[in-house]
């Protein structure tokens, strides 16, 4: 997909967590298990894409977070527990799944801990770990009465894109751009648990909450850093660097 296409993506998304019954179209459910089959390539994770049996992980399940109504797709965002830097691959490869579902129109919530996950841990074989799953599906253009209160609970948390920015100098124009994608990134609860630091021309991203799933909120909003600053690209790793590359001439990524 063209960058542009990720950006627009990323300015509409936004957290659903009720869906209507349509199946999605096949020709999406296609693009969807291409886009998983070469990036579990790329990461060496398993995501594995569930159409039809959503109901299993989010009916009759109650947690305080969380209010899922129809969810009838998701993805299991699935690796190996030995695989170097899961949790971040996990956010990062996860996301951009996000951004293609949502180019295509579809609705999508990631959902780290109100479904029932033992229900969806028979996808994993041998030494895997389940992070993870995305809920993805059609939803009513209007947001339902649940889903605002939904959203007026987390989006009170309002921490502001300076306190994600840690500089001492004038700070260029590309690590603005990077730091408004930072903005548009989903987060558990909202929390933004993370800093990005410009030093000495120099950018690193770490953490600042070590929440649990605060690995995939990282690698969720470096993704979106590199598609907003569109100069360089990153180490895996907390506190890891960007470095500048010219993967971005053909606009293709
Ligand atoms: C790693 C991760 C885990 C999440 N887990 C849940 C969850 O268990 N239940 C839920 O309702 N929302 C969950 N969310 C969605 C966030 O609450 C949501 O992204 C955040 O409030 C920002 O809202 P937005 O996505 O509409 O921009 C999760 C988000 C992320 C990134």
């Amino acid at each position: 997909m063209k960058i542009e296409e990720y950006l627009s993506a990323m300015k509409k998304r936004c957290s659903r967590r009720k869906y209507t019954n349509r199946p999605i179209d096949s020709k999406y459910v296609q693009q969807l298990e291409d886009s998983i089959a070469l990036y579990n390539k790329e990461s060496g994770l398993n995501i594995k894409l569930v159409i039809g049996s959503g109901a299993e992980l989010f009916s009759g399940f109650r947690k305080s977070y969380g209010l899922f109504v129809g969810v009838q797709n998701y993805i299991a965002m699935i690796g190996s527990k030995t695989l170097p830097n899961r949790m971040e691959k996990v956010g990062r490869f996860g996301e951009k799944i996000i951004l293609e579902a949502t180019a295509m129109g579809l609705s999508t919530c990631w959902v780290g801990t109100s479904y029932d996950k033992n229900a969806a841990k028979e996808l994993c074989e041998g030494n895997e770990e389940l992070d993870c799953v995305i809920a993805v599906g059609y939803s009513d253009e209007k947001h339902s009465l649940k889903e605002r209160m939904m959203e007026y609970g987390t989006h009170r948390q309002n921490k502001s894109k300076e306190a994600l920015i840690e500089a001492e100098e004038h700070v260029p124009e590309w690590f603005k751009q990077g730091m408004d994608a930072v903005y548009l990134a989903p987060t558990a609860r909202n929390l933004r648990p993370f800093v990005f630091e410009y030093k000495d021309g120099q950018v690193t991203a770490s953490t600042t909450v070590p929440t649990e799933t605060a690995m995939i909120d990282l690698g969720i909003a470096k993704l979106h850093f590199e598609l907003g600053a569109r100069v360089g690209s990153w180490d895996y790793g907390n506190g890891s660097h960007y470095y500048f590359d010219d993967k971005w001439k053909d606009g293709d990524i």
